[in-house]
């Protein structure tokens, strides 16, 4: 099967076929999600916690960003690869949002780019719409905000933060997003707003009806457990088999079972003995 782009993103939402997303930040979990068979990634900003271990996404920056991105599209041949805009690469200047986004292409080779734009960030968004950047949108909770929002709390559950909500998805649509995510967004609120788009919806958090769902892989994986989002469900318990496997092996090395024969290298007894001749008795 060939590469997933917006066309074929959109012909599944019109088949009401639904859509799989997951986050990848590397070359080897990216190929699995892949060979999965998932039809997008995200290489979310998350990166900044559940990779390099700091408390929020703020840290994540252009650099950090591009090559883990390179390293998911280079082991992507189905999966349509997104790039997630990090704090500060869209937030100044129109200019400044076009350069970045464009970073992603010509040096992460990825297929889009994501923001987190609120109705401050429409015109940014249509510039790299109009530069022929397949562009995905993020209504609900942003992140990047939660110096202002107090905390990654669930946002729509208002009266005003609903509106923004709804009006925010309308405005990335008329600014040509292909698809919008939904963080945190309660079920009845995006299930409203998916009827009402044309474009496909992705819930991270966001209820069944959208398009589409999408989660953290290292929150599937069991991978990491400092701050899990009530909307992610754990699949599989990795980091249970990989401290398990660690302590095996640490207990083998003290144990002198590993290495066996099998791990070590041979050489002939002439040479050893030539050596020792040289060198003298150990
Ligand atoms: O960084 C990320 O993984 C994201 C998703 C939670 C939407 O932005």
């Amino acid at each position: 099967m060939s590469k997933h782009t917006v066309i074929t993103i959109q012909a599944m939402r019109d088949n009401n076929e639904t859509i799989t997303m997951l986050t990848a930040y590397d070359y080897p979990t990216a190929k699995k999600v892949n060979d999965a068979g998932i039809d997008m990634i995200l290489v979310g900003d998350s990166c900044a916690m559940v990779i390099h271990g700091h408390p929020n996404t703020l840290t994540a920056t252009m650099d950090m960003m591009v090559l883990h991105c390179a390293a998911v599209a280079r082991a992507c041949d189905r999966t349509m690869v997104i790039a997630d805009m990090p704090f500060g690469s869209f937030q100044y200047s129109i200019e400044d949002t076009m350069k970045n986004a464009a970073r992603f292409i010509t040096e992460a080779k990825v297929d889009g780019v994501k923001f987190e734009a609120t109705h401050n960030h429409i015109a940014k968004t249509k510039a790299v719409v109009e530069m022929g950047i397949a562009c995905v949108g993020h209504v609900g909770l942003h992140p990047q905000a939660v110096g202002a929002l107090g905390g990654l709390k669930a946002q729509g559950r208002n009266i005003d933060s609903a509106r923004k909500v709804v009006s925010e998805a309308l405005a990335l649509q008329d600014a040509g997003v292909f698809a919008i995510i939904f963080e945190a967004v309660p079920a009845k609120l995006s299930d409203y707003v998916t009827r009402k788009l044309d474009i496909p919806t992705i819930s991270i958090g966001g209820g069944p009806q959208c398009s589409g769902q999408l989660l953290v892989t290292p929150d599937v994986l069991g991978l990491y457990d400092t701050f899990t989002p009530s909307f992610a469900k754990q699949y599989v318990n990795v980091g249970q088999i990989m401290t398990d496997t660690f302590s095996q092996y640490a207990r083998e090395v003290k144990e002198g079972v590993f290495p066996g024969k099998e791990h070590s290298y041979g050489m002939s007894d002439e040479v050893l003995e030539t050596i020792m001749q040289e060198f003298g008795e150990a």
